[in-house]
């Protein structure tokens, strides 16, 4: 679902200790090669109860490590050479036991030696697993205080069932959670990074009554990819949705309904943003009333008629912002047509004030509503026209933020 890129390549030590969450490890270290990451896998001992290394060689073609005196084939000592080539490391599931020896210094097994050996710049990322008490006892609370000073960054524990039976905070986060994090730490220096983007998503609904309403067909598929492709590539990311799509890791979601909520939930959002990707398909009308009971029907062939009165323009009204001297430097739109793409694109540029407009024929089978490809067409406010072949919406959206940083850099 979300880009690929940010994992391409990376080496990644994932540590693996003993708890019943190594389920859950496999299927983390399965993602992270698939997205293109170099896995190197460290099992302690505890971890080999539960599975075997050959688990891990599996998924990960590479030889997996468990010995500290290990001699590798050129004669490198493996907890140096792991940890000098690591671009994060990261621990899943992490027990108490681990987390105690990480916060203390100790090297006692190749997993935490290859901890101690990581050099500071470099990410470590951990997950934790375990039963409640031994996560809310006060010794595990401290070493985590002092690892998250010492800037280790933590996914979870989320509540939930554990090994145990019991309910409470402990269990592992999930392994998209995981993938996800591990994706944003490794974005951090990425080229969108401190960079506050709001993105809207889905056709907006404007009610009728109590249990109608009018909308359109848009899925917000290319909003969400617009919102992952930021994150992915550093920035902090608001997406404002009226859909209900499993919501992006690390992505503020504001949920809503109609044009009137999108821009009561725009306006304070891009204040303080330095841009803003309007991917929703916003109602130009909405009905003049909503019906506080659900219409009946009268008689028995009489039909209804609906009075629609004009929704406000929320690209327009950010506009009226960024003239009043404060929104986001950068608005970017969509323009959806089934006719005149160019022409009609072109208009909406310069009536819009937007500085760049993707511009999709929306009557095309395969770049319209619901479906994860797009073929679009960029429009700038310098006068450059892209256009781009039929790619995924993944794809499109990094071309968008290309074309939005290629702008951003000739502003200054
Ligand atoms: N848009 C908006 N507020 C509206 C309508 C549209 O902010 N009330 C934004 C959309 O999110 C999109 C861009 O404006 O980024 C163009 O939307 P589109 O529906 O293609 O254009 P319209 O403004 O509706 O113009 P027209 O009726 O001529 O198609």
């Amino acid at each position: 679902m979300a880009t690929i890129k940010v994992l391409e390549n990376k080496r990644i030590v994932l540590g693996v200790t003993g708890g019943i969450a190594v389920y859950k490890s496999a299927t983390i270290c399965s993602r992270l090669v698939q997205a293109g990451a170099v896995v190197d896998v460290v099992m302690t001992e505890a971890a080999q109860e539960f599975v075997t290394p050959l688990t891990f060689q599996a998924l990960t073609h590479r030889p997996v490590h468990t010995d500290m005196f290990e001699i590798t084939a050129r004669q490198n000592i493996v907890h140096i050479s792991l940890a000098d080539a690591a671009n994060l490391l990261l621990i899943a599931p992490a027990t108490a036991n681990t987390i105690a020896k990480l916060a203390n210094g100790l090297a006692d097994n190749l997993l935490t030696a290859v901890a101690l050996a990581t050099p500071a710049p470099t990410p470590i990322l951990l997950a934790p697993a375990m039963e409640t008490d031994m996560w809310l006892h006060p010794a595990t609370q401290a070493n985590m205080e002092k690892l998250r000073g010492w800037g280790v960054n933590v996914v979870g524990p989320a509540e939930g069932r554990l090994a145990s039976g019991a309910m409470g905070p402990g269990r592992m986060a999930e392994p998209d959670e995981v993938v996800s994090m591990a994706r944003i730490i490794l974005a951090r220096n990425r080229d969108l990074a401190g960079q506050r983007v709001v993105v809207t998503a889905g056709g907006t609904r404007e009610a009728i009554d109590p249990v109608r309403y009018v909308s359109n067909h848009s899925s917000g598929k290319m909003g969400y990819a617009i919102a992952e492709v930021a994150r992915d590539r550093g920035a902090q990311v608001i997406l404002i949705t009226t859909v209900n799509r499993p919501e992006p890791f690390g992505v503020e979601i504001v949920q809503v309904e109609s044009a009137q909520q999108m821009l009561e939930a725009v306006l304070p959002a891009t204040r303080e943003a330095d841009i803003l990707v309007m991917a929703a398909a916003v109602a130009d009308f909405r009905p003049k009333t909503m019906a506080e009971q659900k219409i009946k029907k009268k008689g028995d062939t009489q039909g209804l008629t609906l009075e629609m009165v004009r929704n406000p323009d929320i690209l327009a009204e950010v506009a009226n912002q960024k003239l009043a001297g404060y929104g986001p430097h950068l608005t970017v739109g969509f323009a959806a047509e089934t006719e005149d793409l160019i022409k009609n694109a072109k208009s909406k540029l310069k009536r819009k004030k937007l500085d760049l407009i993707a511009a999709n024929n929306v009557a095309a089978a395969d770049a319209g509503f619901a479906v994860d490809t797009n073929r679009v067409t960029l429009l700038a406010g310098d006068g450059s026209i892209e256009e781009l072949p039929l790619m995924s919406k993944i794809e499109v959206a990094e071309k968008i933020f290309d074309a939005v940083l290629r702008l951003e850099q000739a502003n200054g």
